[in-house]
């Protein structure tokens, strides 16, 4: 099969699909990989090691898109690239069509087979091409929140562990799944001091039983979150439901009342956001206020720290990608039964319920 890996066009975005060592076993695999001149530079993988690993390397993303019969992309393709998409392309990439009608109304214009990394599923019913960009974006996003509650930002001027002598930060994550327990574990590795919210107990017995105590766990709902907020520096908005919306739950009300200079970084973002206020941000111009408070929303948080994402990704896309140029997508499918779950839009039907749903189509 003809494999074409473009560069990323979206703001910030420095991933690539695939790294040199992921092309070069697609390459020993018989398929012939193109790949976009410095498609992978931002993230520290250059022309040279692609064509070394058997890639040919074109000037265009033209060249890619029109020739290859599956595209591996990152994000969801922009305005610019609906006019490459077509009825016997393959298309495999982060789409959250939950969160765009134009682009779901693109891809199925097009009639081309569009499978989303974020809705296939493993055998324990997990998330495998969501999980490692969770990861990161989980550790990202007490980084970031670290960073803009610094008073050169804008922010309340809170050191996250504080000093000896002074309190700590209190930091409030709203949902305990992938990217929620790992900003739990970075800001417990920065001393904050931290809640988390979640609507199931099995999920906050984990967290209690790891953190021995160390963490606050509460069920979430609208009264207790309240309470959380106003004593918050820093709030993590983590929530999923598979494939639909992010529910509302931080409303414009709640984030009146809260500190000034309180920092709320809404990682749900792609799936539309779980605060009221939240509208996308990017990494040139990543947050903005509500009220006194300041808002980070940016859709592709990983794409800041592009190398470690894009081999944390492909290494969980590779052998999906192997079974998809082997087989076909049916052949596939056959081979494992999770990657159905990706499957969106084809032959300009839609084949995803929530997203039906989340769009009113
Ligand atoms: N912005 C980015 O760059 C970026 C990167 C990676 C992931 N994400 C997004 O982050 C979000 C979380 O992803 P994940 O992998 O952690 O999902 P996950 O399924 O592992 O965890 C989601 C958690 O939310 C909980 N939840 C659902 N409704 C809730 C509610 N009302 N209150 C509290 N908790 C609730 C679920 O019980 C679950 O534990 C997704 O929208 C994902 O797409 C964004």
């Amino acid at each position: 099969m003809r494999i074409g890996i473009p560069a990323e066009i979206m703001n910030g975005e420095s991933r690539v699909a695939a790294t040199p060592a992921s092309v070069r076993t697609l390459v020993q695999d018989g398929h012939e990989v193109l790949v976009q001149q410095g498609a992978g530079a931002g993230a520290s993988f250059f022309d040279e090691e692609y064509a070394n690993s058997g890639a040919t390397v074109v000037d265009s993303a033209q060249q890619v898109w029109e020739s290859a019969q599956l595209v591996l992309k990152v994000k969801e393709p922009l305005e610019e690239e609906y006019g490459y998409l077509r009825e016997d392309l393959v298309l495999f990439t982060y789409l959250h069509l939950a969160a765009s009608k134009q682009l779901t109304q693109a891809l199925l214009d097009s009639g081309c087979t569009a499978l989303a990394y974020e809705t296939v599923t493993d055998r324990h019913g997990g998330l495998p091409l969501l999980t490692p960009m969770s990861q990161v974006a989980g550790r990202l996003a007490v980084i970031e929140g670290a960073h803009h509650l610094m008073s050169t930002q804008g922010g309340r001027g809170v050191l996250l562990p504080g000093v000896p002598g002074t309190k700590p930060a209190r930091v409030v994550v709203i949902g305990g799944g992938q990217v929620g327990a790992s900003a739990v574990a970075m800001a417990t590795g920065l001393r904050a001091e931290v809640t988390v919210l979640d609507l199931e107990p099995r999920i906050l017995q984990h967290f209690d039983d790891l953190y021995q105590g160390r963490v606050r766990t509460q069920i979430s709902d609208p009264v207790t979150l309240r309470e959380e907020l106003v004593e918050a520096d820093l709030v993590i908005g983590a929530v999923l439901i598979p494939g639909a919306a992010a529910p509302k739950l931080v409303t414009e009300d709640m984030v009146k009342d809260m500190k000034p200079g309180a920092v709320l970084v809404d990682v749900a973002i792609d799936q539309g956001g779980c605060f009221e206020n939240s509208r996308k941000t990017t990494h040139a111009e990543p947050t903005f206020k509500v009220h006194d408070t300041i808002f980070y929303c940016v859709a592709n948080m990983p794409g800041a720290v592009a190398n470690t994402s894009t081999r944390a990704l492909t290494t969980a896309t590779l052998n999906y990608v192997r079974d998809i140029a082997a087989e076909g997508v049916d052949g596939a499918f056959e081979r494992s039964s999770g990657l159905r779950d990706g499957l969106m839009a084809r032959g300009g039907k839609l084949l995803s319920e929530p997203v039906r749903k989340a769009l009113d189509l």
